[in-house]
């Protein structure tokens, strides 16, 4: 469902440098925008399958439920964890259903989406058509502790926890259904999107 490795220090120093530029800001938070040149320093990723729409992101509040296909190519997200605000364990939840398009579920959170990306759904992941793999239950047990949102929110969806600790990478379908854990304050990631499985997408280093 998901890999991850160990990474060098390194490695975080370069996105550290790299988040001393002017950042964009947009609807759903702070990026700086990372190309192939830049992703080809990361030896532990499979650059060859780094597609354009890949980012340094600082958000404040936790991720709605979503996908990552920016791009219809994109099949793999692979997150490095970079810095937060607070002393707190952070994860992802990373669910079991999927969809084979991009996809942000806000159900009943927001009002206006005018302002948010397309494919922005005023329902649940459990309503919506095309969403692959639900359960028809509610949420499952074990992910109850972690949900950012309430419960109601995630009916239907199953999956993992996944660490979100600094000094680590991790890859995962980026067509799978995953949202921020709880966190208290902001946090900064960077995120590449690959057009490979996410197998295939972190070399052991
Ligand atoms: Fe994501």
């Amino acid at each position: 469902m998901f890999n991850s490795i160990k990474i060098d220090k390194k490695y975080i120093d370069i996105l550290q440098e790299k988040i001393k530029e002017d950042p964009i800001h947009t609807a759903s938070g702070t990026l700086w925008i990372m190309d192939k040149d830049f992703c080809k320093q990361f030896d532990f990723i499979n650059s060859d399958a780094f597609v354009d729409c890949s980012n340094i992101f600082k958000i404040n509040n936790s991720y709605k439920p979503h996908t990552d296909v920016f791009m219809p190519e994109v099949q793999t997200n692979v997150l490095i964890p970079l810095a937060k605000e607070n002393n707190e364990d952070l994860s992802m939840i990373l669910f079991d259903q999927s969809i084979q398009d991009r996809g942000t579920w806000v159900w009943d959170s927001v009002k206006d989406i005018s302002k948010y990306p397309p494919k922005t759904h005023l329902t649940r992941p459990c309503e919506t058509e095309g969403v692959e793999g639900l359960t028809g239950k509610p949420v499952e047990e074990n992910l109850k502790p972690y949900l950012p949102y309430g419960e109601e929110y995630f009916h239907g969806l199953s999956g993992k926890v996944m660490p979100w600790e600094i000094g680590s990478a991790y890859s995962f379908s980026a067509r799978q259904i995953h949202c921020s854990g709880k966190q208290s304050g902001w946090k900064i990631g960077a995120s590449f999107r690959l057009s490979c499985p996410w197998n295939e997408a972190l070399y052991p280093i």
